[in-house]
């Protein structure tokens, strides 16, 4: 089998190499360009390097992700996430690969008083969150397609996350300040990695939730972190309205993922277990990394 992943350098596109590396070892091609490489932007180079491999199955994780920046860089968060997907289903039609498309939470508009299912309509606040959704659309239209929406994710690899960012202060400060009424779940991308390998292994097309089981709040998912990591930082409940983002952010992003088991898939973990073993992980790696230097010393 020949698999080709989009943003491996990122958090979901890393742990998907990972995955497949542990579950198909040297019985695959695996095929991850940096962004170097294949800039998803190019329609042409995303076609014929697609034409040129030939994969089974394209893992697209690559994207614009940060939600703020979208807002005064509408151009760029568009080519990437909307022209991007367009050229990355157009190779998969191409070749008959199946295609994964990995999209988002904020396709809502976080309004609504129950959980989100996979039949509520999308209405996004963000400019991120309408250039998801338009990709939505795009891919839905290829029928050897997975869409699964995923939220508040956090892994070893790419740029920082949330847990990186509540670790880092809660070493740094006495107290930090975090919302307490915007609510979603977790989710652990070497989890969600395994997931979207389990799909990808049958042809179950369609639109899925798949995040971490469970919900809570920025605020208690930060005061868990904070917890798990033996520290003793106070972390005190701020309102959105006194945390001002460049982008707007919904306040429900709870995702029914009964699409998950419906369709006879392993849901993941839940949340808190997810952060406990990312930050026993990442504490881990940071010790590891901290006696690599002084033995270098
Ligand atoms: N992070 C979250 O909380 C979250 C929540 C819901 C959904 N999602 C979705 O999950 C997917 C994976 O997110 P992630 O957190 O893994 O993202 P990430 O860590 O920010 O990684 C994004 C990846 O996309 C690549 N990329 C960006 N622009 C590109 C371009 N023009 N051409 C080629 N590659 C490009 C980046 O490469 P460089 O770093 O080299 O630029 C990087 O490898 C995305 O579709 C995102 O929308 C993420």
């Amino acid at each position: 089998m020949k698999y080709l992943i989009t943003g491996g350098s990122g958090q979901v596109g890393h742990d998907i190499f990972l995955e497949l590396d542990s579950r198909y070892g040297s019985d695959t091609e695996i095929y991850m360009p940096t962004h170097d490489m294949l800039n998803i932007t190019n329609y042409e180079d995303v076609v014929a390097v697609i034409k040129t491999i030939k994969p089974d199955v394209i893992f697209h994780c690559a994207a614009y992700t940060n939600v703020d920046a979208a807002e005064d860089n509408k151009d760029e968060c568009y080519k990437v996430n909307v022209l991007g997907a367009s050229s990355i289903t157009d190779g998969a039609a191409a070749v008959g690969a199946k295609l994964v498309h990995v999209s988002t939470d904020y396709v809502f508009d976080g309004t609504n008083e129950d959980l989100y299912t996979i039949s509520d309509k999308v209405n996004p606040i963000n400019f991120y969150g309408e250039t998801k959704a338009l990709a939505e659309d795009i891919v839905r239209q290829y029928p050897k397609s997975f869409i699964a929406r995923t939220s508040w994710v956090f892994g070893e690899h790419g740029t920082k996350n949330f847990v990186k960012t509540i670790l880092h202060l809660a070493n740094s400060k006495k107290i930090i300040k975090v919302v307490d009424d915007q609510f979603g779940s977790p989710t652990y991308s070497r989890h969600l990695a395994r997931l979207l390998v389990d799909m990808a292994e049958t042809e179950k097309y369609g639109l899925y939730h798949t995040s971490n089981e469970g919900f809570t709040s920025w605020y208690n998912f930060a005061r868990y972190i904070v917890h798990v990591a033996g520290l003793s930082t106070n972390v005190l409940p701020v309102p959105s309205s006194e945390y001002q983002t460049r982008a707007s952010r919904p306040l429900n992003n709870c995702l029914d993922k009964s699409s998950i088991t419906t369709a006879g898939f392993e849901p993941l973990p839940d949340w808190q277990a997810a952060t406990k073993e990312y930050v026993g992980n990442y504490l881990n790696k940071s010790e590891t990394k901290k006696r690599t230097l002084e033995d270098r010393k």
